[in-house]
């Protein structure tokens, strides 16, 4: 038995995180035993465990998240082990763990300084730093605004792209600490250069157009490098008016519209530092997960285009930065551009909308590997200027994203929709820097409330993302704190004003994700209040007269019903009002199971009351007396379904399906309705229907996209037409993932392997697979909170189903087999079969495989298209 995946917070081996809420969290493999027995989980203050600060005992403890309270102390690393013991008998400890704390509360001995931020010239503060005795340890702390990279001997500290990273930093900001023992030996050079980012350049929705910026136009730094001796003694420098300024070649820099570098300027004579006024928002340590160079791709192509262009093909869209090897003669101007897509064999970049997207090099005649350091590009081309010769091999793509281990994985034998699966994939990563964003490209790459919680729940199949989210629940909830509980549309909200349904109640829908994908209740303890704060908002906005359903909605955002018919339309047709008070009453109801989970039961029953007369709202406003949905649209009735309110919802199947079939199974649903499509049809029977959407290959579906070449997932279901051409629409990316949400139905129908909210984490699994001849096969492995599952199926001869499956240690798979024989359970030879309850077969930890002729080929959603009903209900 072996313990792995010791996490803090969910973090591996922490340094300088915010510790506020400590929860432990491991794995076990390779056991002999089934289940966990005890645990005991202990801390301490040094290696050799001399004095244990904290020791739960051999007790029970939950592997998925175990909240400890201790006192800490700024700047200590902590060590820590568990030990498990498992229902065999088996003991296993893990390998020495550590978190380290940052500043904590402590007073900072560096002070914020500056320089003459009208210079365009990026500045770059300096400390030469000299020590004649060995270092123990050293410890950088450190806050730059808008970016900053700092450098020791002109070599990058660290490993992160766009420190401080992404904050309403009015409300908050954060330091970053680094471990800096190794790079501080001898004479050093500290060099820490800023660009603008989201603090100092365009961001934010009211600003996108005018060039202030929302929240600064000064240049400001903090930082402390701590010093700890061979001998003991110990040395503390903090930024001050000692610190020296020189300019960097760096002209220009912001995260829509690129970079400017002249090489050909020297670095300026040092002018001094001087003290400004502290930052604006409080100095926290850091919640934020690393941005880094995930991967490197190369072009595939070089294309000389009809308008005699030069441009770069990655065959991939992608988000982040790059290297490019050039040398041409001193004044040359290299000037690199970055878009999506090609128009009609040129390089396009209007649907970048005010981004300009661009990266400028003045050279100085010498060679140079260029590579920007303050912005970031969504792109899949690259027009190059500039170059006498454009060669593939100089460029390198760098892809940026936040660094959250891959979790999840599903492989088809479906070319095109592993494609599709690949495109979510790309979309995510693109998409995830610090914040999740809507789009990686144009003038807007915002924390989209809306887009974050309908992608949440594929995101956590993907990733290990709590860390990520937790973040983005702390910078939603310092809004809220502004904004009297509301949750704007974007977070952080930078100058956006407003809110909406489906968007705010991101506040409910993102915590209550992360505690049934991660099984850690400490998120929804540390979310509680802001989560209440927001359905109390929209109580106050209710009133007594139903105010919530008629102020600003965004509705079923890109549904393709909008009673104009006009197909770029931004509205579907389903009331705003319906799905304004079915979203409120879903977030009420995750109030209520949180207040309950905290065992605060008289909260639960306020809210439990209040859903309750929410529904009699819904049902007396939008539903006729017999209880169906007044509203004839695929949202509608999907609402209806999935959040079980109709009186009779066989009746609202039969409405759903005629309203399908009549519609020529064409789907018009947006941002609401799609992530509902799939999964009701399961819910109701009709995965051969899901089957037909997934796999319909014309306008609107995923697979139109695939067929039209897309890498990522487009923002609309049109984004490009058929004959290629971009929809010339003013709102057009083509790496916006909320469609892509798609993926979480994939994985638990098409993989099989699904949450159960009864015991989240994974520690039991709904196994449900359901196959497709057009798959044929699927394989799904996720890499969850409790364990790695794994479910394999495959189809033979369209008939035979194949299944091999794996429950991890200490969990529970609950097992549906797809079109048994009856009397599959008779002949119960095979493990599989040991405990069967109402025809689903409760499979302990461990591997199993079985095999079977279906009762009903897999063919049959192939036979059902097209099927009418004529004559309506
Ligand atoms: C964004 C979204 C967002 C929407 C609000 C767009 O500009 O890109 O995806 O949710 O506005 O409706």
């Amino acid at each position: 038995m072996i313990i792995k995946e010791c996490r803090v917070n969910h973090l591996d081996h922490p340094m300088g995180y915010q510790f506020d809420t400590l929860s432990f969290s491991w794995k076990v493999e390779n056991a002999l035993g089934k289940y966990s027995s005890f645990a005991r989980i202990q801390i301490a203050e040094s290696e050799h465990f001399e004095t244990v600060l904290y020791d739960s005992g051999k007790t029970v403890l939950d592997s998925r998240g175990t909240s400890v309270s201790i006192n800490l102390r700024p700047r200590t690393r902590y060590y820590w082990t568990v030990t498990v013991w498992s229902d065999a008998g088996e003991e296993a400890q893990s390998n020495l763990q550590w978190f380290e704390t940052g500043k904590m509360d402590e007073p900072w001995a560096g002070h914020w300084i500056t320089c003459n931020s009208e210079e365009k010239r990026h500045p770059i503060f300096h400390r030469y730093l000299s020590f004649a005795k060995p270092v123990k340890r050293a410890r950088l702390y450190i806050c730059g605004l808008g970016f900053y990279e700092a450098a020791i001997n002109g070599v990058k500290i660290g490993d992160e792209y766009l420190t401080p990273y992404c904050n309403d930093y009015f409300s908050w900001l954060q330091y970053q600490t680094f471990d800096i023992t190794k790079e501080l030996q001898g004479s050093t050079d500290l060099a820490i250069t800023l660009g603008n980012g989201w603090y100092k350049g365009r961001f934010g929705y009211n600003v996108i157009r005018n060039r202030t910026p929302v929240f600064s136009r000064t240049w400001k730094l903090i930082a402390e490098v701590r010093v700890e001796f061979e001998d003991d003694t110990d040395v503390v420098i903090g930024t001050d008016e000692n610190w020296l300024v020189t300019r960097s070649n760096i002209l220009f820099s912001d995260n829509y519209d690129g970079e400017i570098v002249d090489a050909r300027l020297e670095e300026t004579p040092a002018e001094p530092a001087m003290y400004c006024a502290e930052s604006m928002g409080k100095l926290t340590a850091r919640y934020s997960v690393p941005v880094r160079e995930v991967e490197r791709l190369s072009p595939i192509k070089v294309m000389h285009t009809p308008a005699d262009e030069w441009v770069l093909d990655l065959g991939q869209n992608q988000a982040g930065i790059f290297e490019f090897n050039v040398c041409e003669p001193e004044g040359t101007e290299i000037l690199l551009q970055f878009g999506e897509i090609m128009q009609d064999g040129n390089f396009y970049r209007g649907n970048l909308r005010g981004a300009k997207a661009e990266y400028r090099f003045l050279s100085d005649g010498k060679p140079h590997c260029l590579k920007p350091h303050f912005t970031f590009y969504g792109y899949r081309y690259v027009k190059v200027q500039g170059v006498s010769v454009v060669r593939k091999e100089d460029f390198t793509a760098l892809v940026l994203s936040s660094a959250l281990e891959k979790t999840g994985s599903l492989h088809t034998g479906n070319d095109k929709l592993n494609r599709l699966i690949q495109n979510v994939e790309w979309s995510l990563t693109s998409n995830y820097i610090d914040i999740p964003a809507d789009c990686p490209q144009r003038d807007e790459r915002m924390g989209w409330t809306g887009d974050a919680q309908v992608f949440s729940g594929t995101a956590c199949n993907l990733r290990a993302c709590y860390p990520f989210f937790r973040k983005f629940l702390k910078d939603m909830a310092q809004e809220q704190k502004k904004l009297g509980g509301m949750v704007p549309n974007v977070v952080p909200a930078a100058s956006y004003e407003g809110c909406s349904s489906a968007w705010g109640d991101a506040a409910c829908i993102i915590p209550w994700n992360l505690y049934l994908y991660y099984g850690d209740k400490s998120i929804i303890q540390e979310h509680f209040e802001d989560m209440r704060a927001w359905v109390d908002y929209i109580r106050t906005v209710d009133g007594t007269d139903h105010g919530w359903r008629s102020v600003f909605h965004y509705g079923d955002w890109l549904g393709l019903d909008h009673p104009s018919g006009d197909p770029a339309a931004y509205r579907g047709a389903t009331e705003n009002g319906l799905i304004a008070d079915v979203y409120y009453r879903n977030s009420v109801q995750i109030v209520a199971k949180s207040a309950g989970l905290l065992g605060m039961y008289d909260i639960q029953k306020q809210y439990e009351e209040l859903s309750g007369s929410i529904l009699n709202g819904i049902k007396e406003e939008y539903f006729t007396p017999s209880g169906k949905v007044c509203q004839d649209t695929q949202t509608a009735h999907l609402l209806a379904l999935h959040f079980g309110l109709s009186k009779n919802p066989k009746k609202e199947e039969e409405r759903l399906i005629y309203s399908l079939e009549s519609a020529k199974r064409i789907m018009r649903t947006g941002f609401i309705g799609t992530p509902l499509l799939c999964p009701v049809l399961t819910e109701i029977g009709r995965t051969d229907m899901a089957y037909h959407f997934l796999f319909n290959e014309n306008y609107p579906g995923w697979l139109y996209e695939v067929n039209l070449g897309a890498t990522t997932i487009w923002e609309r279901w049109n984004s490009v037409l058929p004959s290629g051409a971009i929809n010339p629409s003013g709102m057009n990316s083509l790496n916006h993932y909320a469609f892509g949400s798609i993926l979480e139905w994939m994985i638990h129908t098409v993989g099989g392997i699904a949450p159960i909210e009864s015991c989240p984490g994974f520690r039991k699994a709904k196994l449900a697979p359901i196959p497709d001849i057009r798959a044929n096969y699927a394989e799904t492995i996720l890499k969850t909170a409790s364990g790695d599952w794994k479910l394999n199926w495959r189809l033979e001869d369209g008939a035979r189903f194949h299944l091999k499956v794996t429950v991890p240690f200490d969990c529970q798979g609950q097992l549906t087999l797809p079109y048994a024989p009856d009397d599959i359970f008779n002949h119960a030879t095979n493990p599989i079969f040991q405990n069967v309850s109402d025809g689903v077969c409760i499979l302990e930890p461990g591997s199993y495989q079985l095999s079977y002729v279906m009762t009903r080929s897999a063919e049959h959603s192939l036979k059902e298209i097209p099927r009418w009903v004529e004559g309506g209900l």
